[in-house]
């Protein structure tokens, strides 16, 4: 075992990496503030971020890259099987990571591509449709890493029930307006369904992801009538039951949210300006 010195583009040493390294190419020192489980760092917007925001759910590309040369090696294959536009592509080309994305609806891979375009970047490899109908086709253990970001369950879809959202005193407010996008035009999903739909796209993973590979999963927890719904948690026993092991589950505080005040004086609403990126390995064979 070796242990070489590396340095960053302005000449910075980042500390010592070791060749029994099989999993990444961090040294010790970045190892080490990887393995915090709440990422705080700033992602301000960038690479076109407003032609991404179209999308409303979209990931920071620098935060992706983040997270896949933690979990990967120079080269290695990314695959993200709920692309929207493309923030796990962006990330994996930041990174000089291959990436293969799958996105339901044309206009998402096509601002995708725009990105690519404008930033001077290699488009990645997209799929076009639904993933479950895709997935099957990709080979058995050709991917290194499954980084992706599931759909808010109805969140981009439902309208704010009226007369929780209020101060004491206050009228009850109108409609809030959500501030996500509508991802794709299919009807709303009770929560089963989503699990569901879930369910078969992370188990059609298993043969193409490698053995003792990982999976980084967002998923944002919500509240709704007068309830918080622990979507985060709800996912991490699906995924388990599958197969899975559960490695970890990282909170990111999200800078770009606000606190809000519904509720106050009235009732507990909670802001939420974090998500959660859970992490699971496939165990090896
Ligand atoms: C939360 S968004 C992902 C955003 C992405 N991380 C980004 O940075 O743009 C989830 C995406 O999954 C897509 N989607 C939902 N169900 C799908 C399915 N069955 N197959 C493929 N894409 C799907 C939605 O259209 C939506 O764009």
């Amino acid at each position: 075992m070796e242990k070489i010195e590396l340095f960053d583009e302005h000449g910075n040493s980042r500390g010592f990496y070791s060749t029994a390294n099989i999993l990444n190419d961090l040294t010790g020192k970045e190892w080490l503030y990887w393995t915090k489980s709440v990422i705080d760092k700033p992602y301000p917007p960038n690479l076109c971020h407003k032609l991404r925001n179209q999308h409303g759910g979209q990931k920071p590309p620098d935060l992706c890259a983040d997270l896949i040369k933690v979990f990967t090696k120079e080269g290695q294959v990314v695959l993200d099987p709920l692309m929207g536009v493309g923030g796990t592509l962006l990330g994996a080309s930041l990174a000089g990571r291959r990436a293969i994305g799958i996105e339901l609806e044309p206009r998402w891979i096509e601002i995708y591509r725009e990105v690519c375009k404008r930033e001077n970047l290699a488009v990645q490899t997209t799929y076009q449709g639904d993933s479950r109908k895709i997935l099957g086709a990709l080979a058995d253990d050709s991917i290194d890493l499954v980084l992706t970001d599931v759909p808010y369950w109805n969140m981009d879809k439902l309208p704010k029930s009226t007369g929780f959202y209020k101060k004491v005193g206050e009228r009850a407010k109108p409609k809030i307006k959500t501030e996500l996008g509508d991802f794709n035009d299919r009807p709303l999903q009770s929560k089963e369904e989503w699990l569901s739909e879930l369910r078969e796209i992370f188990s059609l993973l298993w043969k193409p992801l490698k053995g003792g590979r990982y999976m980084a999963v967002f998923v944002g927890d919500l509240y709704n009538k007068g309830e918080y719904h622990c979507l985060s948690a709800e996912l991490a026993l699906m995924l388990k039951s599958i197969g899975y092991t559960m490695k970890a589950n990282l909170i990111w505080h999200d800078r770009a949210k606000s606190l809000h005040i519904y509720g106050y004086q009235y009732t507990y609403i909670p802001s939420l300006i974090h998500q959660n990126v859970l992490i699971f390995q496939k165990p090896c064979d």
